[in-house]
């Protein structure tokens, strides 16, 4: 297997470099920076890239990495503070630049290996320190006007940096600067894809799972229905399937989901009614990280309790996907939110994990799903995350709060899919705001809920646009809400990309 190893040293859209590497036909994996020579190393090792950082060099808790990477005979990539810790370490030169850049501006390139077929072109710079005299043995390979020393290069140590995010899609030539990489520089064939694998995945799901039971969470979604998808293939019966109504469901869901299941992917799935024991736990809680962690460890509660009955599973599957791992803090990123099925588990559970699909990215389960042959309405299915409704309700959830958002919700969804918007737009749905204002309906005062409307398109959802739906459908969703649902006299449109935002409201 061929590896690239990204140094995760904290800035929040590393997950896009290594998005970009995958997109090359490369496995690459986030690694935290004073990750063992030996974790780094490991299988197939063909690159190293340092990534970018909110820190600073020169900061006593600036972060770094161990200076035996350099000697490891693979090539080295820095990008913005990799290139100035590169420099840093190997004895150049780094300070604080006059101005801080953050914008796409031009680049001139010399030649070289990590700019074949890549003329001069805007560049997408985000910095505050940069690099004013570069390491001994090392050439200077692009420039631009505020930025004389825009990367570097070591061609007899195979070591590359770059001030400029190549990885941002500003970057104009942004798939030719990774394909240089990977291919010319790496040596790469580019023979990886999430499909290639499913083989290998089906054997160490066997290794793993031995001669012991399974159960899975199934949420309806897409990671956890591939997810089971594989082990059903890998294990057959040994895995039996389990359906949580939490009560956090969105309306005619369990009903939905579980004929899906049973009809369409025959799997052994048992449904457990958990709405009150949920509610319960959730009743009067308001701060969104506790409600995560709340639901997080009524999920295991629940899947022990069941695991039980089935006389003894060991093993607990979940749909776990890359960016929910790097979301929850497991690389060198800060804690965004708790994935239910990540930060949000408890400390203490009596299961072994299984997740095979650990390692990817939304749109290579959905091209897992698609090589299994599962049916397309359930692997192009809208996202709908682990903790369900809980994380749209801003505030203490009750049960007439969700019946609003549900009742909502389904009209959004309705009107979309009659506008035949539904594929384009990654994701909507309406969200409880909490907010009471005064309006007027026939004739009289009204001071009522303002629900909020989402919809975003993205291809990962690391980033993401407000969807662009027409304002005529916004009207008539606006107007069938106020209308068909008590307690509702105002819709407002979310106009937030991710960042700054996220998706869900919480
Ligand atoms: P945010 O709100 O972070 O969401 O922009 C990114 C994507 O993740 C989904 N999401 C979750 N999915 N468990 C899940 O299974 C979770 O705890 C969770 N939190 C957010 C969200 O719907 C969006 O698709």
């Amino acid at each position: 297997m061929e590896r690239i190893v990204i140094l995760d040293f904290g800035a929040q859209y590393n997950q896009l470099i290594a998005r970009r590497v995958r997109e090359q036909g490369v496995f690459s994996e986030l690694l935290p920076p004073m990750s063992s020579i030996d974790r780094i190393r490991g299988e197939g090792l063909s690159g190293i890239i340092l990534s970018g950082s909110p820190d600073s060099v020169y900061a006593e808790d600036g972060r770094r990495c161990l200076p035996e990477i350099f000697e490891l005979g693979v090539p080295v990539l820095g990008i913005c503070y990799g290139m100035q810790l590169m420099t840093h370490m190997l004895g150049g030169k780094v300070e604080q630049a006059p101005v801080r850049e953050y914008a796409g501006v031009k680049a001139h390139f010399e030649q070289s290996p990590l700019f074949s077929d890549m003329p001069d072109s805007t560049v997408w710079m985000s910095h505050n320190d940069m690099v004013t005299k570069a390491p001994d043995g090392f050439h200077v390979i692009a420039s631009t006007d505020e930025c004389p020393i825009a990367a570097i290069e070591n061609t007899s140590k195979r070591l590359f940096a770059v001030q400029f995010h190549p990885e941002v899609a500003h970057t104009e030539y942004c798939a030719q600067f990774f394909k240089n990489f990977t291919r010319n520089i790496c040596g790469c064939t580019g023979s990886w894809s999430p499909e290639n694998l499913i083989d290998g995945i089906i054997n160490d799901i066997r290794a793993q799972v031995g001669g012991r039971k399974v159960v899975a969470g199934l949420s309806g979604g897409v990671d956890s229905s591939v997810a089971a998808a594989l082990v059903s293939k890998a294990v057959g019966d040994k895995l039996t399937c389990i359906f949580v109504d939490h009560g956090l469901l969105r309306k005619n869901e369990a009903e939905e989901v579980m004929h899906f299941y049973r009809e369409n992917m025959r799997l052994n799935v048992i449904e457990v009614d958990a709405r009150e024991y949920f509610l319960s736990q959730l009743a009067g809680v308001t701060e969104p990280e506790k409600k995560r962690k709340i639901i997080g460890e009524s999920f295991v509660r629940v899947f022990e309790r069941e695991a039980k009955k089935i006389g003894g599973a060991e093993l607990l599957l979940q749909g776990t996907i890359y960016p929910d791992v790097i979301e929850s803090g497991s690389g060198g990123a800060s804690v965004i939110k708790s994935h239910h099925n990540v930060g949000g588990l408890p400390e203490k559970f009596g299961f072994e994990l299984l997740e095979p699909l650990r390692p990817f990215f939304k749109d290579e389960v959905r091209a897992i799903g698609e090589a299994l042959g599962m049916p397309k309405e359930l692997v192009w299915r809208q996202p709908f995350p682990g903790p369900g409704l809980g994380i749209r309700i801003l505030g203490d959830i009750t049960e007439e709060k969700l019946n609003i958002l549900r009742d909502s919700d389904w009209i959004l969804r309705d009107e979309i899919k009659k506008a035949g918007m539904d594929r384009e737009i990654w994701q909507y749905f309406t969200v409880f705001t909490g907010m009471r204002s005064v309006g007027v309906m026939g004739d009289s005062r009204t001071y009522d809920y303002a629900i909020g409307v989402r919809a975003v398109v993205s291809t990962d959802a690391m980033t993401v646009e407000f969807a662009e739906i027409p304002h005529k459908l916004l009207r008539k969703i606006s107007n069938r809400i106020i209308a068909e649902v008590p307690h509702v006299n105002r819709v407002v449109y979310d106009i937030t990309d991710k960042p700054p935002g996220t998706i869900e409201w919480e």
